[in-house]
């Protein structure tokens, strides 16, 4: 979702803005804005389009030690200059990442008392809301101010404030929507998350709900209900550090590059020096809630606990799991996995689960996000920082705990060797051309993915991958249910990619393989090596043969042609493969 920026220091604040918003990008990209004082006015520039769009519209000479910076996504109102950030209303210049909910009423209320909007969106609203507060409480600290507002305000926010007439201080005030403040040498940063200012500073606090900060160029106060307190600052490892391409044409190849390396990583971790995991088997109920990738592998989970065990676990959708009954009680355990640990359908579920007094686990790859530090539990995944939009490292981390947790579960043994031959497997997935197969699917204008059981679940998420970043659309379906419907769907020529991994339905899948092969469907065949005595090859057009492996790490070996698929297939249609249309990495709105 958006991303915000802030900084106050000893050195020109515009060059600093920028670098932040081009780490935070991954947040926006519809348009983005930076605001900053000079001569006691306040120079507002926006643009449409990327960062790079902005830094064209700006005098980087230009000298200021204050200011506010916006990448937006955008949530109210098309993309174009007038919603974009930062909005000014009378003397409030500011930025915004989250809803407003009562934007509406409020904005109303502003029109009858004389204001007018020139944007479509809630935060001109907030905006011009402060403006009025101000306006009327003219001797009010600007910090009450903002005490006042957020008693009116509905929703999440993240806000980053410059008032015209209090030149030497930057405001800010947060509900939900992720904020953290980075301290340097007498000068302060301020960002949706510490990945902005990674190479400025380690040092960090993380804003709590409803906190209100006055910032001044070397001292910060902090606000918590309705008092100044002191606040604590966390230091961020060494070895965290901003992401690089390394060569790679894109970060998502990087990241998909970068499996086989992290699975010996977290062998390492658990296999090796025997990192404990927490004991899962002691609750009655077991929900897992998550989005997207997140909800994929956690359907796996799902499959991996039951495989061994009589035990039911449920998976959820986490838009759903908020707003529906719920059946928990003490005995109970939701697990939210997430990569961002921001995503805010995933944080409600885990507020949601605290209220009915479940325990709380969270399967996380951000250290300290938002989720990790509400979960009673916390297993981080150690994938790195992954910039693609696209979901890659991150899932198969997932996988890796969710196999281990599966295993202990069930009381199997875990079969070490299966996961030390693990990254040669994967590496050699890698390096295999998939070119030819994205040549077949670039001109189609839909694609299916057929697979049965575990596979239909990798199918889910190879489905996802392919029409996130090629635009391709695609489905996944159990290979069973083909008839019951989407077959009409098959013309000649029709690409299916089918996956077939499972044992006990691998001669079923072949035969729903027939169906669509006979209506003239071209077939992708992605096949774990002899898993039927004798294949015949007039059922496919292009086939990968998986090598073997057990059932607990077999998702994370045949993920793999399905994300180098959706990559080579958006490759060759040359679309923004890092930054596809109308996403975002961290979703922090509903
Ligand atoms: O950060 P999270 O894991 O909570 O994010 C969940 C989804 O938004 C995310 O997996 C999304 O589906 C990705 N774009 C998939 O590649």
């Amino acid at each position: 979702m958006c991303g915000i920026v802030g900084y106050i220091g000893k050195n020109n604040a515009l060059p600093k803005l920028i670098k932040g918003l081009k780490r935070l990008e991954y947040r926006g990209y519809d348009s983005a804005g930076i605001a900053y004082f000079k001569n006691k006015e306040i120079i507002l520039k926006k643009s449409v389009g990327r960062i790079a769009n902005l830094e064209e519209k700006i005098n980087l000479q230009d000298e200021s030690f204050i200011g506010i910076g916006h990448t937006r996504w955008a949530t109210h109102g098309k993309v174009v200059e007038e919603n974009s950030h930062p909005h000014q209303v009378g003397n409030i210049t500011l930025v915004h990442n989250g809803i407003i909910e009562n934007y509406l009423p409020l904005k109303k209320e502003l029109q009858e008392k004389g204001y007018s909007f020139k944007s479509e969106t809630d935060t001109e609203v907030a905006c011009a809301y402060l403006d009025y507060l101000l306006e009327k409480n003219k001797k009010m600290p600007f910090t009450e101010i903002l005490k006042q507002a957020a008693n009116t305000f509905i929703g999440s926010f993240a806000f980053v404030i410059l008032v015209k007439g209090i030149d030497n201080q930057l405001f800010v005030l947060k509900r939900e929507s992720p904020l953290v403040i980075g301290i340097g040498n007498k000068e302060f940063y301020v960002a949706s998350d510490f990945q902005a200012y990674l190479e400025e500073t380690k040092e960090y606090f993380i804003l709590e709900d409803n906190d209100i900060c006055q910032i001044e160029n070397n001292a910060l106060h902090l606000y918590r209900e309705g008092k100044e307190i002191p606040y604590k600052t966390n230091i961020l490892e060494d070895n965290i550090s901003s992401p690089s391409l390394n060569n790679n044409k894109h970060y998502m190849l990087k990241e998909i590059k970068e499996q086989s390396v992290l699975i010996s990583k977290w062998n390492k971790i658990y296999l090796e020096k025997g990192k404990e995991l927490p004991d899962i088997t002691k609750y009655k109920r077991i929900d897992i809630i998550a989005c997207g990738t997140a909800y994929h592998a956690g359907l796996i989970g799902k499959y991996l606990i039951e495989k061994n065990t009589d035990f039911e676990v449920n998976v959820y959708v986490a838009s759903e799991y908020r707003y529906q009954k719920v059946h928990l009680n003490k005995e109970s355990l939701v697990i939210a996995i997430s990569q961002s640990g921001e995503t805010a359908d995933t944080l409600s579920c885990v507020k949601l689960a605290k209220k009915n007094n479940a325990k709380t686990l969270g399967i996380i790859n951000v250290y300290n996000s938002s989720i990790a530090r509400i979960c009673d539990e916390v297993i981080y995944t150690n994938a790195g920082i992954e910039v693609s939009v696209a979901s890659t490292k991150a899932y198969t981390s997932q996988i890796y705990i969710l196999s281990l947790l599966a295993q202990e579960f069930s009381q199997q043994k875990i079969d070490k060797n299966t996961y030390t031959t693990l990254p040669q497997k994967v590496e050699k997935l890698i390096e295999k051309d998939y070119t030819k197969i994205g040549r077949q699917l670039i001109t189609k204008k839909d694609v299916f993915f057929l697979g049965r059981r575990i596979d239909y679940i990798s199918m889910l998420e190879g489905s996802l991958k392919l029409k996130e970043i090629t635009y391709i659309h695609s489905e996944a379906f159990p290979a069973g249910e083909l008839k019951h419907g989407p077959i009409s769907l098959i013309e000649e020529k029709t690409p299916v990619i089918s996956l077939i991994t499972d044992k006990t339905t691998a001669l079923k899948t072949i035969s729903n393989i027939k169906e669509v092969k006979a209506r003239g469907a071209y077939v992708i065949l992605i096949i774990k090596e002899g898993i039927v005595p004798t294949l015949d090859k007039t059922i496919y057009d292009e086939i990968i043969t998986l090598p073997p492996s057990d059932d607990y790490t077999m998702p994370i070996i045949s993920i793999i042609p399905l994300q180098l698929i959706a990559y080579y297939t958006a490759l060759l249609k040359g679309v923004d493969i890092d930054k596809p249309r109308n996403l975002a990495k961290s979703v922090t709105v509903e």
